[in-house]
């Protein structure tokens, strides 16, 4: 028979071991190269949905090795989600692609960065330009009430490289809009302010090609039932990807006339890079 072991003992197991640690409650693969994951979440911890924080494993050298996330969950969640590349020989992910629900990770309370409401002037619709992974930091804006109090239309577009590696995308945007509880966070009827826009670029999908190319052409646009483009009056966007792609999105925003923004310069578009490289 298994010996009980006091509550006390059990609880001093269980006590954190890392520097500002937190601990792992889920963890969902999509792909061999995608992952997602769910974590604790510091009592103290504030941020504006569209954030990104520090996160880690301790290295073999006994020192944090921390990389930027963003946070994939809203600033409402109890807990907190990231999705996450595995880079198989990447310092960090080549690691933590192996989390298992309790084990801890290093998290670093102090959340930055420029995808944030507050960096946007007011606009009637909104756009999110993701590729890969940069889909996280809008996992966190389409379930954040602010987006649908702030405008009337939310435009989300994701591009990849294959079909599976939407999935994540898909399913949270099915989620968000069945999730009665969202529902009244957010107001009836938010959902209808949701279009999705996925497109693939090596795998055949509904909808194949870049998102720059498909807005250049004008296919987007065809596609949604949007007359006359982007326009700086009502257009509002944020930019998440690779910096070839950030480059190529800003200078196509730039075309239609909106400018870049920041925290303490709001304007029409922000942009965040998804990795370095
Ligand atoms: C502001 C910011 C936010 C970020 N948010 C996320 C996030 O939410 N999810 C996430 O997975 N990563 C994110 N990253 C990238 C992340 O910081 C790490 O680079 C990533 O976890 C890989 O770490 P690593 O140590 O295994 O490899 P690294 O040495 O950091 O990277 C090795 C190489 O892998 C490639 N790579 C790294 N990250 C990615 C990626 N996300 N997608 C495609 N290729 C990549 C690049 O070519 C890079 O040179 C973000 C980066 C920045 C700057
Ligand atoms: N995804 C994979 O299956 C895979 C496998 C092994 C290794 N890797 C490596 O991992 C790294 C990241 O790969 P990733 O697929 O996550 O990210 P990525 O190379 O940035 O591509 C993600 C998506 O963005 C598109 N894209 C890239 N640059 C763009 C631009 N300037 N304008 C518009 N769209 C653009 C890509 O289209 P295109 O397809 O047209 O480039 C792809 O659909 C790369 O170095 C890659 O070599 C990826």
């Amino acid at each position: 028979m298994t010996e009980m072991r006091p509550v006390t003992e059990a609880a001093a197991i269980k006590a954190p071991t890392l520097p500002d640690s937190q601990t792992v409650t889920q963890v969902k693969h999509w792909t061999d190269r995608l992952f997602s994951f769910r974590v604790t979440r510091p009592a103290s911890l504030r941020f504006r949905s569209g954030e990104f924080v520090m996160i880690g494993l301790l290295g073999d050298n006994g020192k944090p090795l921390l990389r930027a996330y963003s946070i994939a969950s809203p600033a409402w969640d109890e807990e907190l989600e990231f999705y996450s590349i595995k880079v198989q020989d990447g310092p960090l992910t080549s690691k933590l692609q192996h989390i298992q629900p309790g084990d801890e990770i290093i998290l670093r309370p102090k959340p930055v960065g420029t995808l944030v409401h507050d960096a946007l002037l007011p606009g009637k619709r909104i756009w999110f330009f993701a590729t890969g992974t940069g889909f996280a930091p809008f996992a966190s804006l389409l379930r954040e009430p602010q987006t649908y109090e702030d405008y009337d239309e939310v435009i989300i577009t994701h591009t990849c490289r294959e079909v599976a590696e939407l999935e994540y995308g898909r399913q949270l945007i099915e989620e968000i809009r069945q999730d009665e509880l969202l529902a009244e966070l957010m107001g009836e009827g938010f959902a209808d302010k949701i279009r999705y826009y996925p497109t693939t670029t090596r795998e055949e999908s509904p909808r194949m090609g870049r998102i720059t190319e498909l807005l250049k052409d004008g296919t987007v646009f065809a596609d949604l039932g949007i007359d006359g483009g982007i326009k700086a009056e009502t257009d509002r966007a944020m930019v998440c990807g690779s910096l070839a792609f950030n480059h190529d999105i800003k200078a196509i925003l730039e075309g239609f006339g909106l400018t870049e923004g920041a925290n303490s310069d709001p304007r029409e578009f922000v942009i965040e890079k998804a990795f370095v490289g």
